[in-house]
């Protein structure tokens, strides 16, 4: 529940205020004496979207702070981070597009789909390249040693998906390190860098990354469940690009669990000839998808409790709303 309206707005006034300077430093960081280079990276400020990264990780300090929360507990280094943290995020959905052979993203089209492959990967490479340039201007190289190990794992994450492409076989554990390494160490990272930067104490800094991270992963099973079952106009970016590129997410798993030799056969003909509204069917009757979706809403009420060992304020009010909405999204 929120606490009194006016302390809620001005947190959020607060927050508003802080994301527009980080899209200022997002911009000045990547700005180029090449135009070419500037117009690719306007197209992917238009994937900026909510924010969701930066505004966890500025959050969690204010929520560190406690109440009142007016905004004096941001420092320079906040908003510097918080940046490197959404530049890393662009990096990865820039590639992911690629692998993916994604056409749409944030109701626009892909890099990918404008200008090809080798243009989308050389400008993920861009980005990445800025977000740890970026970083290193703050002189803290603990900073960098978390993210480079924070960017290594994502690596790892989508590697293993990759390895695991039309295997009927992998298993619930499996995918759940995919979502953890692939989104949710992200995530987790930037909760607990926050916590971190507004010298929380260590109890604090963790229970910070563990939120993010079990938020992580219900975000990212949410994600899955709109490539599933979404339309683009609504998501607004590709949708069915899961089980096109043969990527097996919770629902399906929970359903081939399930089945008879004969059943999962059907099914696995169903994932091969991309029969998207069949197989919608098919998992809807099974019970599979609302399976999945109250996976994720005990992920969700896990991270939330975890919020009980920052004080209330209304910086952990909004953390908890925020929570709420991962898994409440269409888009
Ligand atoms: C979205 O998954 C993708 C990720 C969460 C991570 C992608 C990471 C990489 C491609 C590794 C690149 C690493 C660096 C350091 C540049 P999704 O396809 O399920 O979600 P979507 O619906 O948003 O496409
Ligand atoms: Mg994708």
């Amino acid at each position: 529940m929120l606490q009194t309206a006016p302390r809620h707005l001005q947190i959020a006034k607060v927050l508003r205020a802080e994301l527009e300077k980080v899209g200022i430093i997002f911009s000045r960081q990547l700005h180029s004496d090449l135009d070419d280079v500037n117009a690719l990276c306007e197209h992917v400020e238009r994937y900026r979207g909510k924010m969701l990264r930066p505004t966890l990780l500025l959050l969690t300090a204010l929520a560190v702070e406690g109440d009142p929360c007016d905004g004096s507990a941001i420092s320079p280094r906040h908003r510097t981070v918080a940046t490197v943290l959404e530049m890393i995020h662009m990096a990865t959905l820039v590639h992911d597009d690629v692998l993916d052979e994604a056409d749409f993203r944030r109701r626009g089209a892909t890099v990918n789909s404008l200008r090809g492959n080798e243009t989308a990967v050389m400008l993920g490479d861009y980005l990445i390249s800025n977000a740890f340039h970026l970083c290193s201007t703050e002189g803290e190289p603990s900073i960098n040693e978390l993210l480079g190990s924070v960017t290594n794992t994502l690596c790892e994450g989508e590697l293993l998906q990759l390895s695991n492409r039309e295997n009927f076989e992998l298993d619930v554990q499996t995918y759940m390190e995919i979502l953890r390494r692939k989104t949710a160490v992200l995530v987790g990272a930037c909760c607990r860098l926050g916590a971190a930067l507004s010298n929380a104490p260590d109890a604090m800094v963790d229970a910070a990354e563990r939120f993010g991270s079990h938020l992580g992963v219900a975000f990212q099973i949410q994600d899955d469940l709109l490539d599933l079952l979404g339309d683009l106009e609504v998501v607004g970016k590709s949708t069915g690009r899961d089980i096109a590129t043969g990527k097996l997410t919770l629902p399906l798993l929970l359903h081939l669990q399930k089945e008879s030799e004969a059943e999962r056969k059907k099914t696995i003909t169903m994932i091969r000839k991309c029969d998207q509204a069949g197989l919608r069917q098919r998992l809807e009757d099974s019970g599979s998808i609302s399976a999945a979706r109250a996976e994720a809403n005990r992920l969700v009420s896990e991270a939330k409790n975890g919020l009980s060992a920052f004080e209330p304020s209304s910086a952990r009010d909004l953390l908890h709303s925020l929570a709420d909405a991962v898994v409440d999204r269409q888009a």
